[in-house]
């Protein structure tokens, strides 16, 4: 393991002004928020959809790293370039989800496990061969009735480990994704109970499993209100609570926290993040964003599957960029968005 090599990509992928944006839904979820939006998910609208994200001019300004599912790292824009060249020609760092996704949690059917263990070793190499350099593994934990358990909290955590272990051994920055989930009707202080639990017993099993945290990017859920909660936490309070989570939970070794947005709205997720790095400095990590939806919700909307509604689609995407770019350094404003609808 070439640990200062990982470390430089980690560090890259949270450098000033710059994200992630996570393109690596898979064909069930990528085929929801397709439905969602009338476009019909086929092999060849997934390419166009995402060559249509990857060739916007300009936004390697604002994005450091894209992760891809499996399909699009072998994919090719209609030039015949290679999606992940395309990327690389824009300075941006190709990633790759390497989990299999969740399946219920065997005799816990409200809960999940992610899959994706076996036989990841030999899946690797040729990823890192192809040009990624950097992985995402996503394990999702529910607050409920009587759950997590601590049965899903360890085997989740335990999973993120050996995968995040597997990668640093193949030359891939692990981002170690343990997410609570927004759904359900949880108060900001369950979701700070529960999220501090994960997180901790997430980073007891890499320090058991010998990962370099400097080497990893942690990708946590932000403290936040149920989704059906009847008391939402405003801008502050969550920022406050997920800094002050995070604070207590992860290790300063870490070089970036790169948060998803979790079914907020693309505003929320900007004015969260933005949040935080206006009201604290001095943290011992980056904050930044990898985010799915809150980058691709507009994007993918206004295109619909049309090429005549590319050129619309990449300036509304490059905006979303550029105000999650801004948030990065807590100079994100109201005006930024004004500014954008008056044009
Ligand atoms: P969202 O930003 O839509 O939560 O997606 C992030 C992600 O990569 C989930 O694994």
């Amino acid at each position: 393991m070439n640990t200062e090599v990982l470390q430089r990509t980690a560090r890259e992928l949270v450098t000033a002004g710059r994200g992630i944006l996570a393109a690596d839904e898979s064909h069930g979820t990528i085929g929801k928020r397709f439905k969602a939006v009338g476009i019909e998910s086929t092999e060849e609208s997934r390419r166009a959809y995402r060559e249509m994200l990857f060739t916007t001019e300009g936004i390697g300004e604002y994005l450091s790293g894209v992760i891809l599912f499996d399909e699009t790292i072998r994919q090719s824009a209609s030039d015949g370039t290679l999606l992940l060249k395309v990327l690389e020609n824009q300075g941006v760092i190709p990633g790759i989800k390497v989990d299999k996704s969740t399946v219920s949690m065997p005799l816990r059917p409200n809960e999940k496990y992610t899959q994706g263990l076996d036989g990841l070793g030999d899946r690797l190499p040729e990823y890192r061969e192809m040009g990624a350099r950097f992985t995402k593994w996503r394990a999702v934990i529910t607050i409920g009735e009587g759950i997590p358990s601590q049965a899903c909290v360890e085997a989740n955590a335990r999973a993120l480990a050996l995968y995040a272990a597997f990668c640093q051994d193949a030359g891939l920055v692990p981002i170690v994704e343990p997410e609570v989930l927004i759904d359900g009707d949880h108060t900001i202080d369950q979701c700070d109970r529960v999220t501090e639990w994960m997180l901790r017993t997430t980073f007891t099993a890499l320090r058991e499993h010998d990962v370099d945290l400097a080497g990893i990017l942690l990708k946590p859920n932000m403290v936040i209100s149920g989704k059906e909660a009847s008391e939402q936490a405003g801008v502050e309070e969550v920022a406050r609570y997920t800094v002050e989570c995070l604070l207590r939970s992860v290790p300063a070794a870490v070089p970036g926290i790169v948060f998803l947005s979790g079914g907020q709205t693309d505003l929320q997720a900007t004015q969260h993040l933005n949040a935080m790095n206006s009201m604290y400095d001095d943290l011992p990590w980056e904050l930044s964003f990898s985010y799915a939806r809150a980058l691709q919700q507009k994007p993918m909307e206004v295109w619909g599957g049309d090429a005549q509604n590319v050129e619309e689609a990449q300036r509304i995407f490059l905006h979303r960029a550029k105000m999650n770019s801004a948030a990065r350094s807590g100079s994100y404003n109201q005006e930024m968005e004004d500014e954008e609808k008056a044009a």
